[in-house]
């Protein structure tokens, strides 16, 4: 392929199995004018530091990269990465086991123009530092922070909060350790946020729903899926109170569609696409008012759900 496809700018290599420092080499070799490169859960048990040091000698433009591993890639491959790539800017999918939050804040040190961070599965022993706190206020070009399964704490959260960035999607999916307070910080500092991914979540209730949408107007994005107390209460506050909504998962929130106190119909026309699939008493009644507030829907997910084929029609 290298030799067909040299100019290559993108190159996504994700879940491909076994990559090992030769490999890096090879991708260096055949494919020199990357710009992106993705090789996410590549399973890079036999990649080193020293590979991805090589890398990083050789794509001087590289702007965007995905790492993840559990074990074998250290800090070092973060301080390379962010010295020896002055054109990298995002930063995607950092689950690796071996590194530490003191790593991730050094390369915020070093990458103050990094517009997205995504550190995943990182686990208390390894993430908590105080260094990682203080870094967020290097940073000035952030839109996009996700910490997945990550454990997080209120301080950190307090941290982006205080930070001067431009953060437009927030993605806290199924991270703990942290509460309501830290979240909110977020929501009163940085009211323009767009995509919000609290899915799995589970101190999540209307009321703190209720709370959101009433501080972030501007959401074109939200996914609570697994948020097991959210009723239809939020799926009518966020149709009421987001005017920009496009995309609502809620997905598995077992929202009891027919127990909620009942609003007045407000009709969004912006969404297009709802996920409210799994284990719901969907009834018809509430399928037909999902039509009438909906009008402009290309996607319904009612999977898992019950109610009847003359509801969906
Ligand atoms: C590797 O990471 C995955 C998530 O990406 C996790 O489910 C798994 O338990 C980890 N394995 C080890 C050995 O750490
Ligand atoms: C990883 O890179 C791909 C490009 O292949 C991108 O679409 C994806 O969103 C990235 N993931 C993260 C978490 O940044
Ligand atoms: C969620 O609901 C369960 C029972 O339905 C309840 O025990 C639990 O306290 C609720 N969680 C919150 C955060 O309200
Ligand atoms: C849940 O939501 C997502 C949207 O991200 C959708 O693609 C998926 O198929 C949905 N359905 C189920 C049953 O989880
Ligand atoms: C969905 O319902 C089935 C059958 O009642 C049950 O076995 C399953 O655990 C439920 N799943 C969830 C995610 O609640």
């Amino acid at each position: 392929m290298g030799s067909k496809f040299g100019a290559l700018r993108v190159l996504v290599l994700a879940n491909v199995g076994l990559l090992e420092d030769s490999n890096l080499g090879s991708i260096t070799n055949y494919f020199p004018s990357l710009k992106v490169l993705d090789i996410r859960n590549s399973r890079l048990t036999r990649v080193t530091d020293d590979g991805i040091s090589f890398l990083s000698q050789s794509y001087e433009r590289l702007w965007r990269i995905n790492i993840s591993d559990n074990q074998s890639v250290y800090d070092r491959s973060l301080v390379v990465l962010s010295v020896n790539l002055p054109c990298l800017r995002l930063l995607g999918e950092i689950d690796c086991g071996a590194l530490t939050g003191r790593g991730i804040a050094s390369l915020m040190k070093n990458k103050p123009d990094l517009v997205s961070l995504a550190p995943t599965f990182m686990r208390k022993e390894t993430i908590f530092c105080e260094e990682l706190v203080d870094s967020f206020r290097h940073a000035w070009s952030l839109s996009r922070q996700e910490f997945s399964c990550s454990y997080i704490w209120d301080g950190l959260l307090m941290s982006v909060a205080e930070a001067n960035i431009p953060l437009q999607s927030l993605v806290l999916s199924h991270a703990s350790g942290f509460s309501f307070d830290g979240i909110q910080k977020i929501m009163l500092k940085h009211p323009g946020i767009k995509v919000l991914d609290l899915g799995g979540i589970d101190f999540l209730t209307d009321e703190v729903m209720g709370v959101i949408c009433r501080d972030i107007r501007s959401l074109t994005s939200v996914d609570v899926r697994h948020c097991l107390n959210l009723t239809k209460t939020t799926l009518y506050n966020l149709m009421r109170q987001c005017p920009f909504l496009k995309h609502i998962v809620m997905n598995w929130t077992k929202p009891r569609m027919d127990d909620a106190i009942e609003t007045v119909i407000v009709v969004n026309s912006q969404v297009r696409f709802l996920g409210i699939a799994g284990n719901v008493s969907l009834i018809d009644e509430c399928l037909k008012k999902i039509g009438r507030m909906c009008p402009n829907l290309r996607y319904l997910d009612v999977g898992h759900c019950g109610g009847t084929a003359f509801g969906v029609c």
